[in-house]
């Protein structure tokens, strides 16, 4: 009904009378009077003018289905629904819970802000009004042992679409984004197998886009940052959003037809910032130090630990500094 309510606006050229909306909408004019203020409350002006109607003078840029759709190209197979609400715990638990009851491939929860944000390894993940947070639904993406080409792909698709935006974005390896050397954005991704293939997946993207780093807590500002900060305006969040899933569209898709991270893999070294560092890899317990030398055709890290001896890394967080805590 909202997401109705919005179009309508979109569309009008000019004011829309309570009584039209009412019809359109098949609501009463209380119930119409009510969608209106509720709008409002999440960042919409109207004009409203006596027997005339109401007009819309202010559409924030929310990840609302009705204003990320026109971006998609026709073709997209992601981003239908767009199922927004202002405040989520985590659009994680709600794709989740909502893959149980029958989510179609391809289904988006988006979020204005997250009270319970996760990010990897059950870490609480700060996710305030300005960011985007939002969770790809997607079944039968790949067979198993191809899993952690979902992360891979997807933090090229973000970075992908930034860079399209003009936001110079890189991946950390595995699938951090990074602007200016700190943190922008992560991907939580969580599976449910059904033997040796992916039965569905959330794929959690966060990112921290139009706020001010201050919203950040303190003990993660150093490095950490957002996209408003470093490049000084913000982006337009429904469009990236569209992007994002235009392109990891065309990535799922590849690799449902076999053609996973190898098809990619020298333009995600050439955005990876990792190669070439003097790092720290966190895999559970262990911590492994050395010079990151090249990733993988199947995605993983190879990390020289002293002159001329070389570990391969499939999972793992590289740490960015040997005190941060994971
Ligand atoms: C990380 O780098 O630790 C991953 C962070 C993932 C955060 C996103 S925000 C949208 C989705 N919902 C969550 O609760 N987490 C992911």
């Amino acid at each position: 009904m909202r997401d109705q309510l919005v179009e309508a606006f979109l569309a009008a050229d000019g004011p829309i009378s309570g009584e039209e909306l009412s019809h359109r909408l098949g609501l009463s004019r209380t119930a119409v009077w009510k969608q209106v203020k509720a709008l409002e409350q999440v960042g919409f002006e109207f004009e409203a003018s006596p027997r005339v109607g109401y007009r819309a003078i202010r559409i924030p840029d929310e990840l609302m289905a009705p204003l990320v759709r026109p971006h998609l190209p026709p073709e997209c197979l992601l981003g239908s629904p767009i199922l927004w609400a202002a405040s989520r715990a985590s659009t994680n638990d709600t794709a989740l819970e909502l893959a149980a009851k029958g989510l179609p491939h391809g289904g988006v929860v988006t979020a204005g802000e997250q009270t319970g944000g996760r990010g990897r390894r059950d870490r609480a993940w700060a996710s305030p009004r300005g960011g985007m947070w939002f969770t790809v639904f997607v079944r039968n993406p790949c067979a198993l042992r191809h899993a952690p080409d979902l992360t891979l792909l997807a933090a090229l698709g973000v970075c992908r679409a930034l860079r399209v935006e003009g936001v110079p974005a890189q991946i950390k390896w595995p699938n951090d984004l990074l602007l200016n050397g700190k943190k922008i954005g992560g991907i939580l991704a969580q599976i449910r197998a059904e033997g040796e293939l992916v039965d569905h997946a959330v794929i959690g993207i966060g990112l921290n886009a139009n706020f001010s780093i201050e919203a950040l807590p303190a003990d993660i500002r150093h490095r950490a940052t957002t996209i408003l900060h470093e490049m000084g305006t913000p982006i337009h969040r429904a469009k990236v959003l569209a992007r994002i899933l235009t392109q990891l569209d065309a990535l799922y898709r590849d690799l449902q037809d076999g053609r996973g991270f190898q098809a990619v893999h020298a333009e995600w070294t050439a955005l990876c910032s990792t190669v070439g560092q003097e790092v720290e890899v966190a895999m559970g317990e262990e911590r492994l130090r050395g010079i990151a030398r090249s990733i993988e055709p199947d995605g993983s890290l190879v990390l020289e630990t002293s002159p001329g001896v070389t570990r391969t890394v499939v999972s793992g967080e590289v740490l960015f500094s040997a005190r941060e805590q994971v």
